[in-house]
């Protein structure tokens, strides 16, 4: 079967985590944030905002506070925590600048000014947040499709005070995730999913 682009994209993407000391043109990375704000969105709502960090101070602090948080990640929230060994060879490939992008992209829930009524409340944040999640995938398959890599990342909302004082973002925003975006210097190989049949089934 010949796949149309998108489906091409979608099949041969995985994260990328090493990526190459160069920067990406201000215009394919916004390109990238308008991919991102055409995803679905709970009421039209498009309750999100987007911080794009390119100044080297903040990307250094933010790759160190990656590093710490990938290390709580490992050490705390597991119920298996890796080993020492593995966990040393994780903290090696940091230091070596695994996770250091030329390009974060934080995404923030905007809940300041409310669609729905206060005992809804919840629910707007819920479908907020799977909202920017479909324009985070939005923008990981547009960086895909233009030879970009990137990873989500889940860890900064472990240390979210600490990322926020990076990020300064308008008061009243929720973190809700941040993407590592830059051209890849590591092939990795397609990280292997669950069969249909234990994941779907036919009624
Ligand atoms: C909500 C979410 C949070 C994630 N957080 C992290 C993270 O903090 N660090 C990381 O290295 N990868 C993170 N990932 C990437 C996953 O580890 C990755 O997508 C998964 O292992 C499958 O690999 P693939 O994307 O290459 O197919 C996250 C992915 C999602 C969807």
């Amino acid at each position: 079967m010949e796949y149309n682009c998108v489906l091409k994209t979608i099949l041969d993407r995985v994260s990328i985590r090493k990526f190459k000391y160069e920067s990406i043109p201000l215009d394919i990375v916004q390109r990238i944030i308008e991919a991102g704000i055409r995803a679905p969105t709970a009421g039209g709502g498009e309750e999100w905002f987007f911080i794009i960090v390119l100044s080297e101070a903040k990307r250094r602090r933010i790759h160190e506070l990656l590093k710490k948080a990938h290390i709580l990640y490992a050490e705390k929230l597991l119920r298996r925590p890796l080993s020492r060994s593995r966990l040393e060879k994780w903290i090696k490939l940091m230091e070596e600048g695994q996770y250091l992008a030329p390009v974060y992209i934080a995404g923030y829930i905007d809940l300041r000014n409310p669609l729905y009524s206060n005992e809804y409340r919840e629910l707007e944040e819920l479908w907020a947040h799977q909202s920017i999640a479909a324009a985070f995938e939005n923008m990981i398959l547009a960086a895909w499709s233009m030879g970009l890599g990137s990873v989500w990342l889940g860890v900064p909302l472990l240390l979210e005070e600490e990322f926020n004082k990076v990020l300064e973002p308008p008061k009243g925003l929720k973190l809700a995730g941040i993407i590592a975006l830059g051209y890849p210097d590591e092939r990795p190989r397609p990280r292997k999913r669950k069969s249909l049949e234990e994941v779907s089934k036919i009624i």
